[in-house]
């Protein structure tokens, strides 16, 4: 895995796509050339693998517990066992809702890594921290959390989402994604993870997608609304491989 990967992950949380799990990957992988990942609720997990769309299977979360008296947790290993190849960690539903700090969140990585899972590490601001000017500050506390036991050799990935623009139909604007990422990326340089892709996650829909996915510094998005219809997903598919198509003709 490398920075400029074009990377695309679908992540329904608590919710099913609106045709039906097989049509949705049915749809979604007759037509795509990015490599696209999708992240189904847990009970799912086994049926998107059987369903052999070729997609790469992602997991919401996990325990930061290798085994044991955990009820209603789910270790990095029976994901693994599963089919799982990603997990999402420290999306902002996590840290904010269910109170997972930035030190249990490292935890996680490390038990992810640990069984060969590629951690999806999520930071983002709230909106007071961006008006009070302490993004940087913020982000930076949470990347230095979530890497802290993080194997620099393992294939990791990181998305920047900042928790005003998650599912309000608020998009970060371009300068502020690109001033963020590029913060982020130095951030990930500096700390030996030079090869990690960054994506976006926020309110990215098929109308925005073409132009974001243009911004330096933007490997993907992680799409959670805009994801639970094919053909809305696909159009967002769409306008990143063309943005990829153009880069490495230029390239
Ligand atoms: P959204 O969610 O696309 O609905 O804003 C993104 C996410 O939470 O990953």
């Amino acid at each position: 895995m490398v920075r400029d990967d074009k990377l695309l992950i679908a992540n329904w949380k608590m919710n099913l796509p609106g045709e039906g799990i097989e049509d949705w990957l049915r749809l979604v992988k007759a037509d795509r050339t990015t490599s696209v990942a999708v992240a189904p609720p847990f009970p799912y997990l086994a049926r998107v693998a059987i369903a052999d769309s070729g997609l790469t299977l992602v997991a919401q979360n996990c325990s930061a517990e290798r085994e044991g008296a955990f009820t209603g947790e789910v270790s990095a290993a029976m994901l693994a066992d599963v089919g799982v190849a990603w997990v999402i960690l420290g999306h902002s539903e996590r840290r904010h809702l269910f109170g997972e700090s930035p030190q249990l969140i490292g935890r996680k990585v490390h038990a992810a890594q640990q069984v060969g899972l590629v951690p999806v590490v999520c930071v983002g601001e709230k909106e007071e921290i961006r008006e009070e000017g302490k993004t940087d500050v913020v982000l930076q506390e949470q990347l230095a959390a979530a890497l802290e036991h993080a194997d620099r050799g393992m294939p990791l990935i990181v998305a920047y989402e900042p928790v005003w623009a998650i599912g309000t139909g608020k998009t970060a604007t371009a300068e502020i994604i690109l001033e963020t990422h590029e913060m982020i990326l130095a951030k990930l340089d500096e700390s030996g993870f030079r090869d990690a892709p960054l994506l976006y996650g926020g309110s990215v829909t098929p109308d925005n997608a073409g132009e974001l996915a243009a911004l330096n510094g933007v490997s993907g998005f992680l799409v959670g609304g805009a994801s639970l219809f094919s053909d809305r997903f696909l159009r967002i598919t769409q306008a990143l491989e063309q943005v990829a198509l153009k880069s490495s003709k230029k390239g």
